[in-house]
């Protein structure tokens, strides 16, 4: 169709499954990305859309370096990765909190430094200069609640949704940190030159995100 497509780059996973019927229900043809198998780029005849899946960090990446024009990702992940683009919409899906969590014979007050286990350094830093203690942070990839029931770390920072792998390994919550949910973000240059076709993306987004959703949507 035609040469002006705007390149959407789609969190993988948990932001996908729940940003498709959005996106559907903002009249974009989502069939390619539900029938996708292992495939990871998706083109089409029909309408001004190319969606790439990817990881979160690297939906920011792509943004960051221009290779996608609009990212839809989690702001844990923006704020983590310190990004520069233009957020213009929350989504309000993926909806999922900070929180700090270790083993019940943790104490959160007491004056020795502790090791905190994250996939998020930035903003467990920032949480704990706030608290002005001086912790030693160690990166995680995933299975983060691993690190206190093994003795890696003292305690996590880590962001939970359903609660239930906090639950089902036996840990506790000890504070709360910010609330994270998706957003749509635009690379600022392709603001400029594709001002028009990204408003009314977002434009329709936003007017089907302000409509009350049904159960199986949130
Ligand atoms: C995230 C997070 C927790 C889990 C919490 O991990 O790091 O481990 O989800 O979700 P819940 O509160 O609904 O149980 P993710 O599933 O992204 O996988 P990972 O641990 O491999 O990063």
């Amino acid at each position: 169709m035609t040469e002006q497509r705007l390149k959407i780059a789609l969190t993988k996973g948990r932001v996908e499954k729940q940003v498709l019927p959005l996106l559907e229900q903002a009249g974009v043809d989502c069939s390619q990305v539900r029938n996708k198998q292992r495939r990871l780029i998706f083109d089409s005849e029909t309408q001004p859309y190319e969606f790439i899946l990817a990881k979160g960090p690297d939906v920011t990446t792509f943004l960051e370096r221009g290779a996608a024009d609009i990212g839809i990702v989690g702001n844990d992940i923006l704020t983590e990765h310190q990004s520069t683009q233009y957020e213009l919409l929350d989504l309000g899906i993926g909806k999922c909190q900070f929180v700090l969590a270790s083993t019940a014979d943790f104490d959160p007050v007491a004056p020795r430094r502790k090791i905190i286990g994250t996939k998020y350094p930035l903003i467990t830093q920032r949480y704990f200069d706030q608290l002005g203690q001086d912790v030693e942070i160690v990166k995680i990839e995933g299975s983060v609640e691993l690190a206190p029931l093994t003795g890696l770390a003292d305690a996590i920072v880590d962001i939970t949704e359903t609660g239930t792998t906090i639950r089902e390994n036996h840990l506790q919550i000890y504070d709360y940190l910010q609330p994270v949910s998706t957003r749509l973000v635009v690379n600022r240059l392709s603001l400029k030159q594709h001002q028009a076709a990204i408003f009314d993306l977002v434009d329709r987004l936003a007017a089907v995100v302000a409509e009350p959703k049904p159960k199986e949507l949130a």
